[in-house]
Order: structure tokens, then sequence, then C-alpha cells
């Protein structure tokens, strides 16, 4: 995940590959209150791992669920319908599909078993509507006291044992703000069915269908057979009882699914195709119906079930006229997808967007028009047109997942005459629902040769060029590319081989032919030679006087040269070794060249030997250091110099983060969100 202030999008061009979708929130949260009601052990298979559902397995855990972990499964051990826990405080962050279901699940439960219970939220929850969900409930019997504003989250509910809840008549409830109270009800009032039908009657025209279709799937397959008449009357048949199905999967999020769609539209081309795994045309999620919207704006879609396939069809795209009351947070999409249009692009019925995480009109429209779109808003509708002239736009986010989402597709600009990076503030909002969704899509895309920023770090041996280009790496969520490690893993494969240092062709051979893995994510730093781990080999003194032996042959640098380009890839790379800005990278936008007086490396040196519990001697260390030197700057080709651009940073007396800031500033004066911020 990028744990960073903001996260600058490189001007892209092409997106081809395939993604894997977490699992869907609207589904994990259902089902995690379903097993957590349920009686005996649901084994949950695919859970999404987000934010939302963070904060629902807290709830659960308070309530006194049992919850195991077993690799990728994930098993509740629910109430049975009888509260374990009669008093606790679940904080619910910003997740919606927890707060209201288990206002209503906690309400009823209070209400006849006796219990205490408050429900809060971070402050944008506490700004979103409960108050239809509470006017049901209180009608009931349930005792629901608003401990802020009347109608809003945080909420106390309360009641004695033995309450009974007036059930006999039907239970109104408003359908036209949010169709998560009617779901909350739903999932609720099988707790109290024992003794007759339950019938919940909707004011108003329901929202949002698919997802009640959802509630009612998945509360069939926890055993509950509501029955409906249109979208205006459910009856809970008398006897239900919540039955765990023993195991259920989770399908893929197909809201998430419409950034990769989009993508595909967008962006794959020729051959290329975005295929998207773990949500198909056999949804049971309302959002698979973006798919049909795609294609009108021009998506070609082939698709399966659990996947689907999205190439480029149309282009520009075409503009729509249309009503997304059945694809809420999908139709967010559509309205970045209308950047590429011939035309404005009408999106209406989308009144529920003011009420969710965000006011989500309001920011589509602020964040559209600074990356250069004309957009009209009103109440219930958004009409987007698309720019005639880019702009680099710093987009906010407003804690809101979809909006980071949405918004990283502006920066295809490329495709339709701009040549603008995007900037995304607070990039980690995404981990409400889809914590590695910037990886993800930066394992599909593709920017114009010479688009993605380069910083090279080069310099001597031992002036803390690695670390210094790790940390900044880091800083900045980038690739990095430690290209000494070719030249030692050559080094090592030429030694492993028998191959003598010195002849060049069989030298450069194996370096063309290098079977080398860096790792990613949780194994970043450690390095495979044909499969065998040689991080620390490669580290070794030996190693790297093999490395500068072999380095000075023009046919291995040039075997290795196409291998070191191909590390830039979106959103950036952070290069470091000899040459890099003056041979590989020469049109990298930000050159360092860092130096340290031969004692101060040397000095390094030996605390990094020490510290390994390596002996060293200092006079011989520097003695090799010198010899090092001086070949790798005397060499013919490429040899060890600082660019004509590069910025000389000596840091002899730096400490790494004075270095990293030093370079970050640097950045950004250069880059091209211009000055400091
Ligand atoms: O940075 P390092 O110590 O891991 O590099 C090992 C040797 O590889 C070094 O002596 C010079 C050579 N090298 C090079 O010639 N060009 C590079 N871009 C990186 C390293």
């Amino acid at each position: 995940m990028y744990d960073l202030p903001h996260l600058d999008l490189p001007p892209l061009n092409s997106a081809a590959g395939t993604v894997r979708l977490p699992g869907s929130k609207s589904i994990s949260n259902r089902v995690l209150l379903l097993a957590g009601l349920a009686a005996g052990t649901t084994a949950v298979h695919d859970l999404l791992a987000s934010d939302d559902t963070r904060v629902m397995l807290d709830a659960l855990r308070a309530l006194g669920c049992t919850l195991e972990r077993d690799g990728a499964v994930l098993r509740v051990t629910g109430l049975g319908g009888r509260l374990a826990v009669h008093e606790a405080r679940l904080f619910l962050g910003n997740a919606g599909t927890a707060m209201r279901p288990l206002a209503a699940a906690l309400a009823v439960l209070a209400a006849t078993q006796g219990g205490r219970f408050e429900l809060s939220g971070v402050p944008r929850m506490h700004e979103r509507p409960i108050g239809d969900l509470v006017a049901a409930l209180r009608p009931l019997g349930c005792t629901v006291d608003d401990l802020g504003n009347p109608g809003y989250p945080p909420l106390r509910l309360s009641g004695q044992a033995g309450g009974r809840l007036a059930t006999e008549l039907p239970i109104r409830v408003r359908g036209d703000v949010s169709s998560q109270f009617l779901t909350a009800l739903l999932l609720a009032l099988p707790l109290v069915a024992d003794e007759r039908d339950i019938v919940i009657e909707v004011d108003g025209e329901l929202i949002s269908t698919p997802y009640i279709e959802i509630t009612l799937n998945l509360l069939a397959r926890f055993g509950i057979a509501v029955r409906r008449e249109g979208w205006q009357r459910f009856t809970i048949p008398r006897g239900s009882r919540y039955a765990s199905p023993g195991a259920i999967h989770v399908e893929g999020d197909a809201s998430s699914a419409s950034y990769f769609v989009a993508l595909g539209a967008l962006a794959a081309q020729g051959d290329d195709v975005v295929r998207i795994e773990g949500v198909g045309l056999d949804s049971i999620q309302g959002d698979i119906r973006f798919v049909d919207a795609a294609q009108a704006m021009g998506a070609q879609v082939y698709g399966g079930p659990g996947w689907l396939e999205v190439k480029r069809g149309r282009w520009p795209l075409a503009g729509i006229h249309l009503d997304c009351k059945q694809i809420p947070d999908a139709a967010m999409t559509l309205a970045v997808m209308a950047l590429y249009a011939d035309g404005p692009t009408r999106l209406t019925g989308i009144a529920s967007w003011r009420v969710k995480e965000t006011d989500r009109i309001a920011a589509m429209a602020a964040e559209l028009r600074k990356v250069g779109a004309a957009v009209v808003e009103g109440p219930d509708f958004i009409e987007v047109s698309p720019p005639l002239q880019w702009q680099p736009g710093v987009i906010h986010t407003y804690d809101d997942h979809r909006m980071a989402m949405c918004l990283s597709l502006a920066a295809f600009n490329p495709l339709a005459g701009g040549n603008c990076p995007v900037r995304i503030l607070d990039p980690k909002c995404v981990a409400k629902t889809f914590p590695d969704y910037f990886e993800a899509f930066f394992g599909l895309v593709g920017a114009a040769d010479g688009a993605v920023p380069v910083i090279t770090v080069d310099g001597p041996t031992a002036s803390g060029k690695g670390t210094l280009a790790a940390a900044l790496a880091a800083a900045l969520g980038w690739q990095l590319l430690d290209s000494g490690a070719l030249y030692r893993a050559t080094g090592l494969a030429a030694q492993w081989d028998g191959v003598a240092p010195d002849d060049e062709a069989a030298v450069a051979r194996l370096a063309a032919a290098l079977e080398l893995r860096f790792g990613q994510g949780s194994e970043a730093g450690r390095v495979w030679l044909r499969g065998r781990e040689v991080t620390d080999d490669l580290r070794l003194e030996a190693t790297g006087a093999l490395a500068s032996r072999v380095a000075s042959l023009p046919a291995v640098r040039q075997a290795l040269h196409a291998l070191q380009l191909a590390f830039r890839r979106a959103p950036g790379l952070v290069a470091d070794g000899r040459d890099m800005g003056t041979v590989i990278f020469p049109g990298a936008p930000l050159k360092v060249f860092l130096t340290a007086s031969a004692a101060e490396r040397a000095a390094r040196r030996h605390k990094q030997l020490m510290a390994k519990g390596i002996p060293a001697n200092m006079i011989d260390l520097r003695a090799d250091l010198e010899a090092r030197d001086a070949r790798d700057t005397s060499r013919a080709t490429a040899p060890l110099k600082p660019a004509e651009d590069a910025r000389l940073l000596d840091n002899s007396a730096l400490g790494i983060e004075e270095s990293v800031q030093q370079v970050l500033a640097w950045w950004q004066q250069s880059g091209p969100f211009g000055s400091p911020p």
C-alpha cells in the first residue's frame, strides 16, 4: 500500500495484463454479519481484507464471535442468535455496510435479550444519515438514542431482557435515501421471526435494488427465504432461523472491477487486453451491470463465470446519457471515462452520491475540473464534457477510496491529446476496499518512453548510494534499480561456471542470460540467481571486486543495458550505480552524484562489516576502495563520473535522512508540480 502524502502518476498510454480482484466489500460485510449471527461455524473464503471489513471483524470479536484464520480462509463461529456480550462500544470507521446492519441487529437483540451498545465512527460517518432506519426500528419497540445529531451516528441501542417487539404490523422504511436501511432490516429481523411472519414495506422508490438482491441472495445461503412482492414488500417467513452454509466464497468486487474495465476500454489496443479475474458475468453484484454502460461508451468486453476481458473498441469513447440508480458506485468510473468521450456524458439518478464517503457529486465535479473538464452538477446528476486542454491536476481524494481509484484514470490523457501527470493526494485512502489498488494498477499500465520519471544516483563504492536510493524509492513509492547487483550477479555467475572474469565474450553471454529475480513486497531486498538466494553472496567484498572487473568489459555493459532500461516502470524509478545518469538514463530529470571522502567511506564500510561480525581492517579497506574507484573511473567504457547536469551531493557529514530530504527537495523543485510543497 502507498502510505505517502501523495502519489504522482506519470502520463500513461497503455494497459495490458491480468488483475485478480480482492473480495467484494458488500458481500464480505454481509457474510460476516450473517456468519456472526448464525449458529455454528462458517468458513469464509476470499474475504476482502480492508478497512471496512476490519471494523466489522473487530465488532464481531467484541460481541463474542470466534474468528480463526486459516490461510486464506476465515472461520467465524457465530452467536446462534443469542447475545454473548450485553454491553459494548463499537467503532465502525466509515463503513456504512457495518454501521447500518449492526445498528439494526443490535437494536433488535438489545430490545429482546437486554443490552446496551454504542456505535460510532469517523466524523464523516457521523454526517451520513441513519434516521430512516432508526425511524423504522423505534415503532417496533427498540430503544435507539441519538448520541450526536438526531438522525446520524453515534447511536446507543439498549433494552431489557424479555422485551417483546411489535412485529404484527408491517414495518415501514424509506427506500429512496439508502438501500442499506432495508438491507439492515432484512439482515436483522430474522432474529425475531420465531412466532410470526415479519413484513417490511418500502416507502418511496427503492434505489440501488441490486444491493437488495445481494442481501436476499446471501440470506438464502444462510437459510432465510425472504418472499418479495416487487420492490415494495418483503416477508420474512415465521420460524426463520440463520443456518450456516458451512462454507461460503466471496466473489471479487464488481465495483473495483470497473476501474480495470475502464483501463481496458481506454488503453488496451491491438493485441493488448486487460483480464480481470475474481468477478465475471455471473456475478450476483449489481455493479457488474457497469459492463453494459462501458460497452455503450465503446469498450469491448468478453466474459464468463469469474472473469472478464476488456479492450478498446470505439475511440474516442461515446458520450452517454444514463440513469445510474442501479450502479451508483461504479457510475463514478463512468464520470471519469467521460474525459475521453466525443461529447458530454450525463449521469442521472445519483442523489445517493451526496451521502456516501463524501459528497461525491461535488467532489467529482471539483476534481474533474482540475484536469480540464467542463462539469455541470445538480442535486442528482452530473454532466461531464471532456477537456479542451488537459492540465496537471492535484487531486483531493476526500478520504474516499473511489475518488482516488477513479481519478487515477485521468493519467491516460496522452491518449486524448494531453501530456500531464496526475497527483493523487492521500493515496492510502484506497485501503477502505482495495489496499493494493495502485500496485495492481501499476502492474498493468505503460507509459511512453521517457514519460516515467527517473532519479539517478551515481557515485563511488561505499558512498551510501544504495541506502540513499532505497530510501528515496520508498519515500516516493517508486521502483528501485540497484545496477551494481547486476554486475555482482554476473561476477558470481562467472565464478559458479568457472568462466574467467576477463573472458569478455563468455561473461557477456552469462550477463545476457542472467536468471535474476528481485524480491517484491515482503521479500523486498532479497535476490535470487538461477533460483538460488544470493542476497548475502552479492554483498561480499570479493563479489564486489569481481563485479568491478567484469564491469570494465564493454560487451558485458552492453548485455546488461536493456535489462536496466526495463526497470523504468510507472510510477517512477530510482536507479543507482556508476553510469545511470551518463549512459543508461541520460534524459533523467534529476541526477545525483554522491561523493564522500575515501576515509569516510572506508570508515562506513568498516562499520557495516563489523556490525555483521566480519573482521576488517580499515587500511586494507581504504586501499581496496581506492583501487576499485581507480578501475571504475579510468575504464574506457562508461567510466564513473558525474553527468554534466548532475547535482553533487557530498554526504561526508550528512546522515541518511538529511541526504534523502535534500534529494526530495530537489525533486519537488524540478518535478512537474513545481515549487516545493
Ligand atoms: O555499487 P556496487 O558496489 O554494488 O557495484 C559493484 C561494481 O559494479 C562496482 O565496482 C562497479 C560496477 N558497477 C558499474 O560499473 N556500473 C554500475 N552502474 C553499477 C556498478
